[in-house]
């Protein structure tokens, strides 16, 4: 097996003095899709902001080992130089920066030297195409009017620039139609592979019928519960969230 890209103990969080998570145990190995699953209100953002390096998520116990270093105590640009990408449940919008300077700013401050404007240019045209985004994208400004499926596909363009070693994906399925699902997961699957770990965080099973985990760990009430393979996200989908004392399905109402 791989080394662990992420490797977490005994995780202890708080927000607003009040413990969320009460000793998360995960561990990724590198290469590897694991994906994050729970009720609502379990913790699963929580982690994901946590490891992200947000202020208001405080750590008040465990451990977050990120390729071999100590995550907490990175500050949040070393996390994100260091290869750590999280695609959040709510992405915000930034008036006045355009898709195109906003992704050139990004990979320039992460990669700490700057791609020729040709170089950038090709890279991403190669990666919107991917993504399906049409020439008139670049130029509008981040997240401001774009439709739920736009700020997702957006989310994993910035991702497949970047090209982190690590990715979070913090519910990129809640909001998306099933064509902008299924151009999400190509983008996913198309950077799958020896150098990327991700940890897909999801309430519902319906993205991983698209892309497929390794493992699938449950959260409840602000710990790993269980741990499995795919079949335990089938057994999600029958089941939903009873046997964890939730009423909550892991079908969506809708789908
Ligand atoms: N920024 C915050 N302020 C106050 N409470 C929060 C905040 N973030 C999370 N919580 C609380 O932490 C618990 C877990 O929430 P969350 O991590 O969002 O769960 P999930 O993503 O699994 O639905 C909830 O009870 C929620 O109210
Ligand atoms: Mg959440």
């Amino acid at each position: 097996m791989a080394d662990p890209i992420l490797q977490i103990k005994g995780l202890e969080v708080a927000v607003e003095g009040r413990t969320i998570l009460k000793g998360v145990d995960l561990e990724v190995p590198q290469g590897e899709i694991h994906a994050l699953m729970g009720p609502n209100g379990s913790g699963k953002s929580t982690l994901a902001y946590a490891l992200a390096g947000h202020p208001r998520y405080e750590v008040t116990g465990g451990s977050v080992v990120f390729d071999g270093k100590d995550l907490l105590d990175m500050d949040i640009d070393e996390r994100a130089k260091a290869g750590f990408f999280l695609a959040m449940q709510y992405p915000v919008e930034v008036p006045g920066v355009s898709v195109l300077n906003f992704l050139r700013t990004s990979l320039n401050s992460i990669r700490g030297d700057e791609l020729s404007p040709r170089e950038f240019m090709k890279l991403f045209q190669e990666k919107s195409k991917l993504l399906e985004f049409d020439a008139s994208f670049t130029d509008r400004y981040l997240n401001e009017g774009f439709s739920g499926g736009e700020k997702k596909r957006h989310e994993i363009l910035q991702m497949a620039m970047l090209e982190p070693r690590f990715a979070v994906l913090d519910e990129t399925d809640s909001g998306l139609d099933v064509d902008a699902l299924k151009v999400v997961s190509r983008g996913v699957n198309s950077l799958r592979g020896p150098n990327l770990g991700s940890l897909i965080i999801t309430h519902y099973t319906r993205i991983l019928q698209y892309i497929t985990p390794d493992v699938v760990h449950v959260m409840f009430e602000g710990r790993i519960a269980r741990t499995g393979g795919p079949e335990l996200a089938d057994e999600l989908e029958a089941g939903g969230y009873a046997q964890y004392g939730s009423p909550e399905p892991a079908v969506a109402p809708s789908a």
